[in-house]
């Protein structure tokens, strides 16, 4: 018997997600796939290749995996640039394609939630400026209309874009996605493009499926001030704290975005959401660092000492999660919430366990305030290609051998069935799992 158990609502969404360029393999008609074939942008010149095989089909294997696994929803992206592989040229045999994937999520039992745009644009796009311009908008309008006439008997559940936060400020102020712009005006530019595209995109949505519950996945981003007592630290800590989180929900929740350069007027964005997505990962402490004129003067580390992952992308800090969650409780009373992305990378697993104990735990502990959070999928199901980072981050609850395609099970994806199949997570859990963190969730 365990000694304890935390235990979710009823219906409560677990599943893990996935992106489309990250697992389907030869996706050589975006912008991405043009940018790996450039010398010196993917550490270790490494390229998405075949990735997971999802296009060949190996979504079944993993669709397989995830089921047994008690998941009962998963979250995957559709790729644009297969989908309308020309402006003028729409490919149904790609859309059957995800019919049939999501189909095979309905006959194993679990729920789909589709996201329409997960960083990756059709070189057609990107040829005329990608999201620099407004002529953007009805262009995702269509397609978002042909994907959800074509997929609406198997998904009512939407994400219109992944992330649009670090789409924009990677690829147009770090410079460290395509296409590898340093211009802040230009970033804040291409998000205030993505808020009407969302809203194009949530109009149309509605307008084919009334029933559809409609959002975006916002990368959220807990900051504390490095030297509270410092004031340019608790200033540099909001600077970069509205530049990196609030813009994208203002333009949402206000009709005006709100950026470090100012006001973008987006009214046709206001109210446009049925749910918030949070892509929580880790909690960034800030300094005020003058030789950081480029990012707005601030530094963003983990400190010292701080549970990290294998190549020190995340860390593991999982009251972040219920501060990410009360963030936005706080900001949009009564909105449905769901974890949308939540993980670490570690080859031997010797964190995750502990990191989705962890943060399960958080979550749990914002439920039992009656919050509405509704669902969490863990990222990721399978090893995937982790954008700039290549093949150095091994996201997933089952290892991916890249050079043979074979999959194997680490303990996380066994921990994560139970939690899935228990609908919570108990005492014995942890003690199996990552008995190091035992004191810490059932001190006693
Ligand atoms: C998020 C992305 C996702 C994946 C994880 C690790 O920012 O949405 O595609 O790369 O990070």
């Amino acid at each position: 018997m365990p000694i304890a158990s935390f235990h979710f609502p009823k219906g409560f969404l677990w599943g893990a997600a996935t992106a489309a360029h990250q697992v389907e393999g030869n996706n050589n008609n975006n912008q991405w796939w043009a940018w790996e074939q450039q010398e010196g942008y993917i550490v270790n010149g490494e390229k998405s290749g075949l990735a997971c095989d999802w296009w060949g089909g190996r979504w079944k294997e993993d669709f397989d995996h995830a089921a047994q696994g008690g998941q009962n929803a998963h979250r995957l992206s559709v790729e644009w640039s297969r989908i309308q592989p020309a402006p003028d040229r729409w490919d149904e045999d790609a859309l059957e394609h995800y019919r049939q994937m999501l189909l095979g999520l309905r006959e194993r039992g679990m729920i789909p939630m589709v996201t329409l745009h997960h960083f990756t644009d059709p070189l057609w796009l990107d040829d005329f400026g990608g999201w620099e311009t407004e002529a953007v908008v009805p262009l995702f309008e269509k397609f978002t209309r042909k994907v959800v006439e074509a997929l609406k008997d198997y998904c009512s559940l939407w994400c219109t874009i992944n992330e649009p936060n670090i789409y924009a400020l990677s690829g147009y102020a770090a410079g460290a996605f395509p296409p590898g712009k340093k211009d802040l005006r230009l970033a804040m530019r291409v998000q205030a493009n993505m808020a009407r595209g969302h809203a194009a995109a949530y109009r149309a949505i509605h307008a084919i499926q009334p029933e559809a519950r409609v959002g975006y996945a916002l990368h959220y981003r807990p900051m504390l001030a490095a030297r509270p007592g410092f004031p340019l630290d608790r200033l540099e800590r909001n600077i970069l704290f509205n530049a990196i989180n609030m813009a994208f929900p203002t333009a949402i929740s206000t009709g005006v975005m709100r950026t470090p350069l100012g006001k973008v007027r987006t009214p046709e964005a206001k109210g446009t959401q049925d749910y918030l997505g949070l892509n929580y990962y880790s909690v960034d402490s800030v300094t005020f660092d003058l030789r950081k004129p480029g990012e707005l003067f601030g530094h963003r580390f983990y400190p010292q000492g701080s549970d990290l992952s294998d190549t020190g992308f995340i860390a593991n800090m999982p009251e972040g999660m219920f501060a990410t969650i009360k963030w936005a409780v706080n900001s949009y009373p009564g909105l449905p919430l769901i974890v949308t992305e939540n993980g670490i990378e570690c080859a031997d697993d010797h964190i995750r366990p502990r990191y989705l104990a962890q943060h399960i735990h958080q979550i749990w502990r914002a439920v039992n305030f009656n919050w509405p959070v509704k669902g969490y999928f863990h990222w990721s199901l399978v090893d995937n290609f982790e954008w700039e980072r290549g093949w150095t981050q091994r996201f997933g609850l089952w290892e991916l051998n890249i050079r043979t395609q074979a999959r194997r099970k680490r303990p996380s994806a066994d921990l994560y069935a139970e939690i899935c199949t228990e609908n919570g997570l108990s005492s014995e859990m942890v003690q199996k799992y990552c008995p190091e963190v035992f004191e810490k969730l059932f001190p006693g």
